[in-house]
């Protein structure tokens, strides 16, 4: 196959020069010296804030710490699925056919990195989640390795805090698909095994979803606080008419993941959502030398966009990428390099994290934040955290 691509490759260089350059030796050292990595993300679409925050994360990391590699040089290629999971799993087929990616990354939701598992596992490459927070995931496939979140490990501690902190009644309300239903049920079993009681625990659609009704039947139901759970890009929304139907002037205190008080979004949420609590992996806020030199070349390199969570995902899933590569001292073989991610620890601008050597997923700090005016400006502002979180759902975990 591959000595076939060569010729093909070398056919107007001249039949004869071509095959007498083949010979084992320089064609296929040559072959090697890139790594290609496949980036899928939605670009275009609902999700589509997901992508081109992720995209610019990827390349922000590489701009700083060059395109070499343990004598290797990467390429990105990124590809827009737009948001639907088959074509997730058709580019995902196509980037491991064609372009002979070493890796596959990405995936801005739960169906789409699902969509990719069982290409990752015949073809035995890493598929490194960088956006999806479904729990289960990462057990569908040995070759997945998670550099985002989970619902679990950031909801578990809003759970806790609220219990903690006079809040005795709860409304949830989360988006009706996979990290959603994490989310009710991590509230619901933390928030009632500290003495709370979940009065109700409403879903809605993920497409195109319409708030209204379900904010007025938790308002009815007159709980000490309602809590959030919707994907990066629905917060703003979700907001406007949870403003709306005045439930905190009502005496229902706002809690959620930080999904909903998403970086991307929320300096255009308004001031109604000073003052709101959420539970989260990371604010663009955060107070460490790693994350102010983050935040300041991310705002740098991209016309003062701010980075939110799903960008820390993509760079933090970059450099885990350079350092199983470096581990590896550049070999390529995809069970090695998921071997090398398991396990490794670094200081990314979230805070110290490491991939669990169990499961493949990401342990990490969760912080409680409060939304703030700070310079004008709208922030999370992070006030306790809770160290080393792993999903505690993980069968593994038990
Ligand atoms: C997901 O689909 O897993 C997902 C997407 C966006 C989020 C959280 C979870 O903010």
């Amino acid at each position: 196959m591959l000595r076939r691509q060569i010729l093909n490759g070398m056919a107007g260089v001249g039949a004869g020069l071509a095959l007498a350059a083949l010979p084992g030796v320089v064609a296929p050292a040559l072959a090697q010296e890139t790594v290609k990595v496949g980036l899928i993300l939605p670009m275009t679409g609902a999700s589509a804030s997901t992508g081109r925050q992720i995209e610019a994360a990827a390349r922000l990391y590489m701009a700083q710490n060059g395109n070499k590699v343990a004598g290797k040089t990467i390429e990105l290629i990124v590809k827009d699925d737009t948001g639907a999971a088959d074509q997730t799993k058709r580019l995902a087929t196509e980037l491991v056919v064609n372009d002979k990616v070493a890796v596959i990354a990405g995936f801005g939701l739960t169906p789409l990195a699902l969509a990719v598992g069982p290409v990752a596992t015949q073809a035995k490459i890493p598929a490194v989640i960088m956006a999806a927070g479904t729990s289960m995931i990462v057990e569908k496939s040995p070759y997945y390795v998670r550099t985002s979140f989970t619902l679990p490990q950031n909801t578990t501690p809003m759970a806790e805090w609220s219990a903690k902190n006079g809040i005795k009644k709860v409304v949830t309300l989360v988006a009706d698909y996979g990290p959603g239903l994490d989310a009710e049920k991590a509230f619901k079993a933390k928030f009632e095994a500290d003495g709370g009681k979940v009065l109700d625990q409403l879903r809605s659609p993920l497409m195109n979803p319409e708030f209204a009704a379900f904010l007025q039947k938790a308002k009815d139901l007159k709980p000490d606080a309602l809590f959030l759970f919707v994907p990066s890009g629905q917060g703003a929304s979700l907001m406007k008419q949870v403003n709306e139907r005045e439930l905190t002037k009502a005496g229902v205190k706002i809690i959620a993941t930080g999904d909903v008080t998403d970086d991307d979004q929320l300096n255009g949420m308004g001031d109604a959502v000073i003052g709101m609590t959420t539970s989260h992996n990371y604010s663009a806020a955060h107070d460490s030398p790693e994350n102010k030199a983050f935040v300041a070349a991310f705002l740098k390199a991209n016309n003062n966009m701010r980075p939110n969570f799903m960008a820390v995902g993509g760079y933090d899933g970059m450099a885990l990428i350079y350092k199983a590569l470096e581990k590896t001292k550049g070999d390529t073989d995809g069970t090695k390099l998921v071997d090398a991610m398991k396990g490794m620890a670094w200081v990314s601008p979230r805070g110290p994290i490491s991939i669990d050597p169990q499961t493949r997923d990401i342990v990490q700090n969760v912080y409680i934040r409060e939304v703030k005016k700070v310079d004008g400006q709208l922030w999370n502002v992070e006030f306790a955290t809770i160290p080393n979180v792993k999903d505690n759902t993980h069968e593994a975990a038990k």
